[in-house]
């Protein structure tokens, strides 16, 4: 029996990751949450509160949660499977470009990056680029607006659902370093995305462009956020808030 933890496990590629995972017979699924009841382990990275019982003896984390810290937070994780879990394999999902486009979020990522791979623990990370759900709350935040603001840049957005399952593939299998990164079926504008989502939405709207000054919004110009020698072919944005019409909203606890 294999022993999972996943932290995140609740939020947007957590919670597939966690379904994935629980949909193969014979290992146990542990889940950190902040909440009680969220949940198999309440725990929180920040704080350190409860980690150590949530990893002990555990063989594989896949590491899905940021908070406000990541990088201190994901020290924690290294330190308590050091103490409690010594050939643990952690698996953590990265983003493409964060060398590249100094955003804050991105900063933190990569140092998280570091800490997981300088941590002597063995490792296997995958860089991805934007989930669907994120572009979607980008525009659905816009709903009472009267026009659809579209940044000016392009990216190739991936199903969570997707990304969860490279995930969990990289779990079931021997720690595998720094993958190749991966991201979704297409590059696509922003504004063909605003398109897109104010078809399936039924909104009629101006979409208008949205261009920045700066190295963040430069570095997406670039492409670095992109990484069309390795689309995956899973759903396109599209096919995804189609799903979502047709399903209901998709469960976040
Ligand atoms: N969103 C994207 O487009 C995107 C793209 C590429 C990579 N990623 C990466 O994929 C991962 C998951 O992203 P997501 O969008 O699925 O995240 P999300 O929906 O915002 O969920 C964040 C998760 O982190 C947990 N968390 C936050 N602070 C915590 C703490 N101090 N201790 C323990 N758990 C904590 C939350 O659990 P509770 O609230 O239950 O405690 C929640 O499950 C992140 O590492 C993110 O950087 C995201």
């Amino acid at each position: 029996m294999t022993r999972y933890l996943v932290t995140g496990g609740t939020g947007h590629l957590g919670r597939h990751v966690v379904d994935q995972l629980r949909a193969r017979a014979g290992h146990e699924v542990r889940v950190l949450s902040r909440r009680e009841g969220a949940g198999t382990h309440r725990g929180d990275l920040r704080t350190g509160e409860g980690i150590a019982d949530a990893v002990a003896g555990i063989d594989v984390v896949v590491h899905c949660a940021m908070g406000r810290d990541h990088a201190t937070e994901t020290r924690t994780l290294v330190e308590a499977l050091r103490a409690e879990a010594g050939d643990a394999h952690l698996v953590f999902v990265s983003i493409q470009g964060i060398e590249q486009i100094p955003f804050f979020y991105y900063r933190a990522k990569l140092a998280a990056e570091r800490v997981v791979e300088s941590s002597g623990i063995p490792f296997t990370t995958l860089r991805t680029v934007q989930f669907h759900s994120l572009i979607a709350s980008l525009f659905d935040g816009q709903r009472p607006l009267p026009v659809l603001f579209a940044p000016a840049f392009s990216v190739q957005p991936i199903d969570e659902a997707d990304v969860a399952r490279l995930l969990v593939d990289a779990a079931r299998r021997p720690a595998a370093g720094r993958l190749d990164p991966v991201a979704g079926p297409v590059v696509q504008t922003l504004r063909s995305l605003a398109e897109d989502h104010a078809a399936v939405r039924g909104w009629r709207r101006p979409i208008v462009p949205l261009r920045l000054p700066g190295r963040i919004f430069r570095g997406y110009r670039a492409g670095h956020n992109l990484v069309p020698e390795n689309a995956y072919p899973g759903s396109t944005y599209r096919e995804y808030l189609e799903s979502l019409v047709e399903e209901g909203p998709r469960r976040v606890s």
